[in-house]
């Protein structure tokens, strides 16, 4: 598969099949994804991986923590800016109702949404969560070579037929998960990354999420 064809096919899966990821390829694409570049070659990235037993655990404790408190717990570092302006707040908006209209669940229906969200605690059901740490000292630099890493093991799970949907849902749990995990006292979650073999009849898998044209992020000058 060449670059061009992993970059157009990659998107965000949200529906696994259930079948496991053999570790060795696994362990193959983070290796691989390894060559990302970074500031200074800093590689400011930490794995933690996470199947079977040890992932069961994170969603346990999720849905346990979610019970008690649906919004989470306080971050300084949000997913978004406090209120997004244009043209973010519409492309925010719009790629959320594609993917409820794909699955078919109304506005009004808010409880049904905020289930269907909910799987994200749970991985969307792919058997690898990969778990992206770095340390709390680390600046916006490193959290943008953190993201190189990301999109090579997306690229390279596209590659040997697995899909990936990167997940800053995660964020909201920081705390919890930081001492489930038994990060060192620097260190922190950043974001989360679901693993595994698409099913790609799931209706939620069926959304193509749209892009600005070139002329809109791009300019050329000389
Ligand atoms: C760093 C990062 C974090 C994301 N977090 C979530 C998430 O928590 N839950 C989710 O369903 N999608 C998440 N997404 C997926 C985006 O919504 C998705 O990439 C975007 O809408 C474009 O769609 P595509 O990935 O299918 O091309 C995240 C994407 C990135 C890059």
């Amino acid at each position: 598969m060449d670059v061009s064809s992993a970059i157009d096919q990659r998107l965000s899966v949200r529906a696994y099949q259930d079948k496991p990821v053999p570790s060795d390829l696994l362990k193959s694409i983070l290796t691989e994804a390894q060559r990302s570049p970074s500031g200074g070659n800093l590689q400011p990235w930490r794995v933690i991986a996470l199947t079977g037993t040890a992932q069961q655990d994170v969603i346990n404790l999720a849905t346990e923590k979610l019970a008690q408190n649906p919004r989470g717990e306080p971050t300084d570092r949000p997913v978004y800016p406090e209120s997004l302006w244009e043209p973010y707040r519409s492309r925010r908006f719009e790629i959320g109702e594609a993917l409820y209209a794909a699955l078919d669940i109304p506005r009004e229906d808010k409880l049904k949404r905020l289930s269907w969200f909910a799987n994200n605690y749970r991985f969307f059901g792919a058997p690898v969560g990969l778990m992206m740490v770095i340390d709390e000292r680390m600046g916006h630099g490193q959290w943008a070579h953190m993201g190189m890493f990301m999109q090579s093991v997306a690229l390279l799970a596209v590659e040997n037929g697995l899909g990936t949907c990167m997940q800053e849902c995660w964020g909201i749990l920081r705390t919890s998960l930081k001492e489930h995990l038994q990060l060192q006292p620097t260190e922190m979650l950043y974001c989360g990354i679901a693993l595994g073999y698409p099913d790609m009849e799931h209706p939620a898998n069926q959304v193509r999420s749209d892009r600005a044209p070139l002329n809109e992020f791009a300019e050329f000058r000389n």
